[in-house]
């Protein structure tokens, strides 16, 4: 019985062994969201092949790009965000994210200023350098939208 119980032991080991070496090779959603450029678009675009729906197909870029902005906030900005904006992540009161909904904070800065501190990271906040331009700007809209709510 105890040999049969190791040998038990070792296939679980063998078989669980690779399966979590796999999981671990997963790149979290966050970094991978990182990776994306619009060149990997164009391609999507090219291996579609003619199927005559370029209204339809360019809508659902635009669809795309929405939830890569809305994933992105999720995962790299709510954490100290909130997903509203108002500071109220789980790291917001630790580092003391600004309340972006904030009527005050909304009129004293333009958009270029909201990009940069995006781009460029601003005190606690690091910088997120990778994101393409479409997320970035889309992101920019996302915190406007959080005005005086
Ligand atoms: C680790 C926590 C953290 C994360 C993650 C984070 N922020 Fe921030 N953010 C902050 C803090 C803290 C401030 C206030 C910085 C300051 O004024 O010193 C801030 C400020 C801002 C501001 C105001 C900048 C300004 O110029 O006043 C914007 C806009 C913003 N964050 C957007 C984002 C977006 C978009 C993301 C995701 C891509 C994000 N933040 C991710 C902590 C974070």
């Amino acid at each position: 019985m105890r040999p049969r119980a190791r040998l038990g032991a070792l296939l679980v080991a063998a078989f669980l062994g690779p399966v979590t070496l796999l999981a671990c090779d997963r790149a979290p959603s966050g970094a991978s969201l990182k990776e994306w450029s619009a060149a990997d678009h164009d391609g999507e675009k090219k291996t579609g092949g003619p199927t005559g729906k370029q209204g339809a197909r360019g809508a659902s870029d635009a669809g795309g790009a929405a939830m890569l902005v809305e994933a992105t906030w999720q995962s790299q900005c709510a954490t100290c965000h909130g997903p509203g904006g108002h500071g109220d992540g789980p790291q917001g009161p630790m580092v003391r994210a600004e309340d972006l909904s904030k009527d005050a904070w909304q009129a004293g800065i333009d958009d270029a200023q909201i990009e940069a501190s995006i781009r460029n990271g601003k005190g606690k906040m690091p910088k997120f350098d990778k994101l393409p331009d479409e997320v970035v700007k889309g992101l920019v809209a996302r915190v406007r939208s959080f005005r005086g709510r």
